[in-house]
């Protein structure tokens, strides 16, 4: 077995901050949009008489109900889902993965359900969870009523919108709960930039000790959020957790180590939820400024992970994938002596993924194709020659196709 201990409230504000970047630059929805309804259901829940465990369910699925934001719109290119299903049933499954041994059955899939039945599954009040209600109303208040920018004085106009929309847009109880919550204080929470500090003081602390197979779900799913960001990277970090895993066993690691590598490369490009998606698809050339704002996601994946307790590995793997033998590389320009073997193996396995799959000015390239050009880094000393040796073992029989996920992963 390879258990972590992974603080998990410090892992899921990480992703949060990433989401509300994303949500921001996809949708121009407004910042933060994710933490308010978290900090919102934190309240409500709170009148309903949660207990902390509860709480933190609550707030979790919260703070991630729009998790499937980048697969959605990928997907909803291709199947057309007026009806925002897709995004409920991602999120939903999204939120189990990400929340090991927590029941929160429904609590994001029926996040756009409304009292009257006019959502995306038809249910009816009382037929979806109250966790699910809260998180719907304060969703729908957040979409169309900008809470950030909701000053004092427009507080009574704002709970009377509040109160009209009961037993419609939102159960009764969940109104009566969000009447509750809305005074000048929750208002002054919501329209601070720093609200990620409020997030902070209102998740209790959870600790969980998750095994592979939670790894798997947790990192994979975070893979996927991440991948979705661009139609050129759909199986980036999830392939390359994939092959992570099987170099950690060729290197005979226990399974531990197993584990820590294959999260570690499933959060790697963590940062690059922070990319304007302009760029990271942008078919030619790219001008210094644009390659500057890419280079700052290794750094913004450093920046997500090192306060989460534990991490202090994976963090230091993960944001070290773009580092150079030579010390020529990003972003703290670490050098041979510098960078552990798994920093180094990451970035190779970084180089193989990116250098096989079709990108918006390369087409993809088989195992033969992909490995002159490893070759030629290692040669130069940028990349670590035994490792690309072993990787050429390893991988020749995928011939550059996908490996599939570890035993007891989901494809
Ligand atoms: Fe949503
Ligand atoms: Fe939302
Ligand atoms: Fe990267
Ligand atoms: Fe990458």
């Amino acid at each position: 077995m390879g258990n972590l201990q992974i603080r998990m409230d410090e892992l899921i504000r990480a992703v949060t901050i990433a989401l509300d970047i994303v949500e921001h630059g996809l949708l121009g929805a407004s910042a933060n949009h994710g933490k308010r309804i978290g900090v919102l259901c934190a309240e409500m829940g709170r009148q309903f008489g949660m207990d902390d465990y509860a709480i933190t369910s609550l707030v979790s699925s919260a703070l991630l109900h729009d998790s499937a934001l980048t697969e959605y719109i990928l997907s909803e290119r291709d199947r057309n889902d007026p009806a925002m299903r897709l995004h409920c049933e991602y999120g939903e499954r999204n939120a189990q993965a990400m929340l090991p041994g927590r029941d929160i059955a429904g609590f994001v899939l029926y996040h756009h359900e409304r009292a009257d039945g006019c959502g995306p599954f038809g249910k009816k009040s009382g037929e979806y969870p109250l966790e699910a209600e809260l998180i719907a109303i304060a969703d729908m208040l957040d979409v169309s009523c900008h809470l950030q920018t909701i000053a004092p004085g427009d507080l009574p106009a704002l709970r009377r919108r509040v109160a009209d929309g009961a037993g419609e847009a939102y159960t009764k109880r969940a109104t009566e709960a969000m009447l509750c919550a809305l005074d000048a204080s929750m208002l002054e929470k919501l329209r601070d930039e720093n609200i990620g500090e409020t997030v902070e003081r209102t998740i209790p602390t959870w600790t969980a000790e998750i095994d592979d197979k939670c790894v798997f779900g947790l990192g994979g799913m975070t893979a996927r959020i991440i991948d979705y960001k661009s139609e050129f990277t759909r199986r980036h970090s999830t392939q390359i957790a994939n092959k992570a895993w099987l170099m950690g066993e060729r290197c005979g690691y226990d399974a531990k180590h197993k584990t820590r590598l294959y999260l570690s490369a499933a959060l790697h490009d963590l940062g690059k939820l922070a990319v304007p998606s302009e760029i990271l698809e942008k078919p030619g050339k790219l001008t210094n400024e644009e390659f500057e704002i890419i280079k700052a996601h290794a750094g913004l994946t450093h920046d997500l992970l090192k306060d989460i307790s534990g991490f202090d590995e994976v963090c230091a793997i993960a944001s070290s994938h773009h580092e150079k033998l030579n010390g020529s590389g990003y972003p703290f320009r670490k050098d041979v002596e510098e960078l552990s073997f798994d920093e180094r193996l990451l970035a190779c396995l970084d180089i193989y993924q990116a250098v096989s799959e079709a990108r918006p000015y390369h087409p993809g390239r088989n195992h033969a194709e992909t490995m002159p050009i490893l070759n030629s880094m290692a040669e130069n000393e940028l990349i670590d020659g035994g490792i690309v040796a072993d990787l050429d073992v390893v991988m020749e029989e995928y011939s550059g196709g996908d490996v599939p996920p570890p035993p007891g992963a989901v494809a």
